[in-house]
């Protein structure tokens, strides 16, 4: 038994749990006509109702316990005094100071200075190119703009981006391409101009296959189409810590927007990475985005467990994950805008918790994060809520909804469809006489309201998620920053590509792989 299962919080939770799953939530609610308003917490812009969680005063009371046992504030006080909390790599976790204020940060090592530098310089380049002055070897004004980049380089400000859409002005077009394969960025380059298209070449490091190989495509679609002797120089602009890699492809250096070691992937698009999202949205709208995040940041450090957003989520994380056995969470936007949402924080949660091994290198015996998954209500509605109400398995859900002023007649069907999937699986439906009518109900739920669909809200809501992760991190001992089960797959398609053309021993190789290796050959 690890040291966290053995522990007087654990086993008190799992104790608890045998009388929460004998309870349910219809009964819950018949028992406390206030139950709605004391399970919902609310800052800034963002509302969280999880009165429709299995859970009580009791156990919300346990499992902040847990978090205290865990040492939670003091490790939200190192994270924010910028200790090197990432172990594994020798570095602090500092995302929080790219939206922070903060004169000089942390103590010893200032990095405001740079992080306020690049900023100014991401205003003025964002100025030029939506004011029409940013123009390409032609001479003529840009008009498209191409993120190139994968991971934490694409996810965020793809789906920030999209999330803006109604905050975009007219003058530029955003696309984005991280696909390896050749038909991402084809498909994303058809009907575009090279006379008026820019690149933003984003990759921390500048060294990652997909983005080297597509920016490499990119530059050679812009030379075919403006001749080998325009400066393409002037379609290109990047983001990354390797600024000596951005040289190499030709990238002019005051197009470098840098980037730092001490932000993961996952946590940077309050960076340069952010830049695709303030092309669109304007530098304004950026900033506004930045201070939503400040202000959960402000939520997190002060709240109390229990009145703590990302707390109290990552808390009914943990609670579903280790003590109901929940293997999924399904993130169901209500928003069209915001589809792109599940694939972000698939990422941002799995990337950093999908682990099994603690921070002392010691294997454990407890789940960490779930499978992350979902998409936009209503299609889902019609695809896989079924298998929510009526399947076997326990899947929570974060039903996230943006609240409209004045909204029109689909967008209030829309909120009434989002309202009415929570409550159906919370309340379910007995139909007596017909089992496969029937919805049993008690399946739990968060509502995620949202004020607006705008960038101070999207900014809170980014950042909750992000200490979300951070807690859930704290509780199962965890590094949540790195990422080393993604670096075998990387070392090994590398082999493996030569062997494709022909070259190279297979011999080594396993039989599987072998045969199937042959066989494309074949069809070559
Ligand atoms: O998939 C692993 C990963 O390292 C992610 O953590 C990162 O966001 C992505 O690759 C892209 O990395 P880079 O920004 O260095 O190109």
């Amino acid at each position: 038994m690890s040291k966290l299962t053995g522990s007087p919080a654990w086993q008190a939770l799992a104790a608890h749990q045998k009388k929460a799953a004998a309870t349910d939530l219809t009964a819950l609610f018949a028992a406390d006509p206030s139950r709605a308003e004391a399970f919902t917490i609310e800052a800034g812009g963002i509302l969280l109702d999880y009165s429709k969680h299995r859970v009580g005063a009791e156990t919300m009371r346990l499992l902040a316990a847990l978090a205290v046992q865990a040492q939670l504030p003091r490790w939200i006080e190192r994270m924010f005094a910028g200790e090197p909390i990432n172990t594994s790599e020798a570095r602090p976790a500092l995302h929080v100071a790219l939206r922070g204020r903060e004169a000089t940060f942390p103590a010893g090592r200032d990095v405001m200075s740079e992080v306020r530098g690049t900023r100014g310089r991401m205003r003025a380049f964002v100025e030029e190119a939506r004011q029409g002055t940013l123009r390409g070897a032609s001479g003529r004004a840009i008009t498209d703009v191409v993120n190139i980049g994968i991971g934490g380089s694409d996810l965020g400000p793809r789906m920030l981006t999209r999330a803006l859409r109604r905050f975009h002005k007219p003058a530029l077009r955003l696309h984005f391409a991280s696909n390896i394969d050749p038909a991402d960025l084809d498909a994303t380059l058809a009907g575009l101009e090279a006379e008026t298209t820019l690149f933003i070449v984003a990759s921390k490091t500048f060294a990652t296959a997909e983005t080297l190989e597509n920016a490499g495509r990119a530059k050679a679609w812009l030379a075919a189409a403006l001749g080998g002797t325009a400066d393409l120089s002037r379609h290109f602009a990047a983001a990354t810590a390797n600024v000596g890699g951005a040289a190499a492809l030709g990238v002019p250096r005051e197009r470098v927007f840098p980037l730092w070691d001490w932000v993961g992937g996952r946590y940077s698009v309050w960076s340069a990475v952010g830049l695709p999202v303030a092309l669109a949205a304007g530098m304004d709208a950026f900033e506004e985005l930045l201070e939503g995040a400040r202000a959960m940041d402000t939520h997190f450090r002060t709240a109390p467990i229990e009145r703590n957003l990302p707390a109290v989520l990552a808390l009914l994380e943990i609670w579903y994950a280790n003590f109901f056995g929940a293997q999924t969470r399904a993130v169901i936007p209500y928003s069209e805008d915001l589809r792109d949402l599940p694939a972000y924080l698939q990422q941002l949660e799995m990337e950093s918790n999908g682990k099994r091994v603690d921070r002392d290198g010691n294997e454990i015996d407890y789940d960490t994060a779930p499978v992350v998954w979902g998409a936009s209500g209503t299609p889902s509605q019609h695809s896989f809520h079924q298998l929510l109400h009526q399947g076997t398995r326990l899947v929570p859900v974060d039903f996230v909804v943006a609240h409209e002023r004045n909204p029109s007649p689909a967008q209030t069907a829309l909120a009434a469809n989002a309202l009415a999937q929570a409550a159906a699986l919370a309340f379910g439906n007995p139909v007596p006489g017909a089992p496969h009518k029937a919805l049993p109900g008690n399946r739990p739920s968060s509502v995620v309201l949202l004020a607006r669909l705008a960038p101070r809200e999207l900014g809170e809501l980014v950042a909750m998620y992000e200490h979300k992760v951070f807690v859930e991190g704290v509780v199962w001992n965890l590094n949540s920053f790195d990422q080393w089960g993604v670096e075998h797959g990387k070392v090994l398609a590398r082999t493996l590509a030569p062997r494709l053309l022909g070259g190279g021993d297979a011999a080594s190789l396993d039989s599987s792989t072998r045969a199937l290796l042959a066989r494309m050959r074949e069809r070559d």
